[in-house]
């Protein structure tokens, strides 16, 4: 299709179209109104003024015969006043009046007629227009009033020419109006077409062009590129985890496959049993990693949110303090819990306990005091403003400040930590179920230790009470 035929295919266009056609309706009405009530109303007093002397002088004939009439036209016709009179015999010749020659005409009885006049006298004489009234009188007389309307048509020609160049124009100027702003939109439009076929051709950086003048095109291409940034991020996201994934899987499967050969060349029963025990191990370590992956991408996707319910953070905190509590104590450490009633939020049960255990995870295995006790942790949970706040504190070595943001990043652990088991999941999953619940995730140092708080909007509905 040709940049002409899309162009009077848009809906600008067709917009401007339709306004054209209003506009020029209503400029038409107007001028029209314009010329009826005045040009219009002239020709008809002109022509009333005419049929009321052609009345008064046909009556003067049937009263006072040929010398009455003869005497009112040869007064009136010394009047210069525009009209004109011609009173004429049985033979054609011209008896009285300023007209000396019938225009040459069929002359019929009782009709309206236009005809050429000559005005003024040598080299100023001009043909004008006269318009007139014509009856034949008994006696084969026939008499003409006429009056010059010269000006009045001159008049009205420039009313009519008024109209029919006030229609061009405004239909030169509305198709050209609509041609421009139509060019102007199809050629955005065409920019954007042009810059998403890119983009699905890989170019994943390049964005809609934004004009600036903030107008339907340019929010539509804001977010447009809003969307695309996120894609962008999660298109990145999911590649860096792909190679992580890929990255951390390689060493416990090198080393299940040297275990497996080893096993295989010795032979003996109890090698086998052994390589085998070792081989369950590692695989559920493998299990654990897609788990936490797979928890992750859950939370990540907008498909829970859909889901969220209203929860009381206070009975889930103490469903997992009970889990964690035991497992403290036999490591020489202890628990604490001091959480307010009625903590609502809109949650996801399974997500939010997966969290609050990650976080009470990393407290027992990092959390041991300098002696090598087993870790004190302090879990806290109540209502400040909107939110509900959660924190879980120990008292080990805690995180070094310029670690804090990275720790959150997928499979990343500190140097001092390798020889914990982990897979550096645990965090992430806590920052993307808070991300998932409009929350927040901050790591603070403890003195000692780590502060772990994650931050909720609180949620308050009023039940609904029975109306009645
Ligand atoms: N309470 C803490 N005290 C000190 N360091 C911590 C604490 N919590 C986390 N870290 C550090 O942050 C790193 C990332 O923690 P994260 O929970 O994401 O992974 P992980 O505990 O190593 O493995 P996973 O949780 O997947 O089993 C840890 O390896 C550790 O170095
Ligand atoms: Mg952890």
């Amino acid at each position: 299709m040709s940049v002409n035929t899309k162009i009077f295919r848009t809906s600008t266009f067709r917009l401007a179209a339709i306004y054209l056609l209003v506009f020029a309706l209503s400029v038409a009405a107007i001028l029209g109104y314009v010329y009826y009530s005045t040009v219009g109303l002239l020709e008809r007093q002109t022509e009333e003024t005419i049929r009321a002397e052609v009345k008064g002088l046909a009556d003067q004939y049937r009263v006072r015969g040929m010398p009455g009439i003869l005497d009112v036209v040869v007064r009136r016709s010394i009047e210069t006043n525009g009209a004109l009179y011609s009173l004429v015999g049985p033979d054609g010749v011209h008896i009285a009046g300023n007209l000396e020659t019938m225009p040459q005409v069929n002359l019929a009885d009782n009709v309206w007629l236009d005809f050429p006049v000559i005005v003024g006298k040598g080299d100023s004489a001009v043909e004008h227009t006269a318009h007139g009234y014509h009856i034949e009188l008994k006696g084969e007389y026939e008499l003409l009033v006429a009056h010059d309307v010269q000006e009045l048509r001159q008049f009205g020609d420039l009313i009519r020419n008024t109209l029919y160049s006030a229609l061009a124009l405004s239909l030169l100027l509305g198709l050209s109006g609509g041609y421009l702003t139509s060019r102007n939109f199809l050629r955005r439009v065409d920019a954007i077409t042009e810059a998403s076929h890119s983009i699905m051709a890989g170019d994943l950086s390049r964005r809609m062009p934004v004009s600036g003048s903030e107008d339907e095109l340019d929010r539509l291409a804001g977010s447009l590129n809003d969307m695309l940034s996120q894609i962008e991020r999660l298109m990145a996201g999911m590649k860096e985890v792909t190679s992580n994934v890929a990255h951390d899987l390689k060493t416990p499967l090198t080393r299940m496959r040297a275990r497996i050969e080893s096993a295989l060349r010795n032979s003996s029963a109890v090698e086998y049993k052994s390589a085998l025990n070792q081989t369950i191990d590692e695989c559920d370590g493998l299990l654990q990693t897609f788990n936490a992956l797979l928890s992750i991408a859950q939370s990540e996707s907008g498909q829970v949110r859909r889901q969220l319910q209203m929860l009381d953070i206070h009975d889930i905190l103490i469903d997992v303090a009970e889990l964690y509590e035991p497992i403290a104590d036999e490591a020489g450490g202890s628990l604490t819990l001091e959480a307010a009633p009625h903590l609502t939020v809109m949650g996801d049960r399974q997500l939010l306990a997966q969290a609050m255990s990650n976080l009470l995870d990393n407290a027992l295995k990092y959390g041991e005091n300098e002696e090598g006790k087993g870790a004190d942790i302090s879990v806290t949970a109540a209502i400040d403003g909107q939110d509900v706040v959660i924190t879980i504190s120990d008292q080990g070595k805690g995180i070094p400040e310029e670690d804090r943001d990275r720790v959150r990043n997928r499979f990343v652990r500190l140097d001092e930590s390798r020889s914990k088991p982990g897979n550096g999941l645990g965090l992430s999953l806590v920052a993307s179920v808070m991300t998932l619940h409009n929350g927040q995730l901050h790591l603070e140092g403890n003195q000692p230790g780590l502060r772990a708080i994650m931050r909720i909007p609180s949620s308050t509905t009023i039940p609904a009470s029975p109306s009645r």
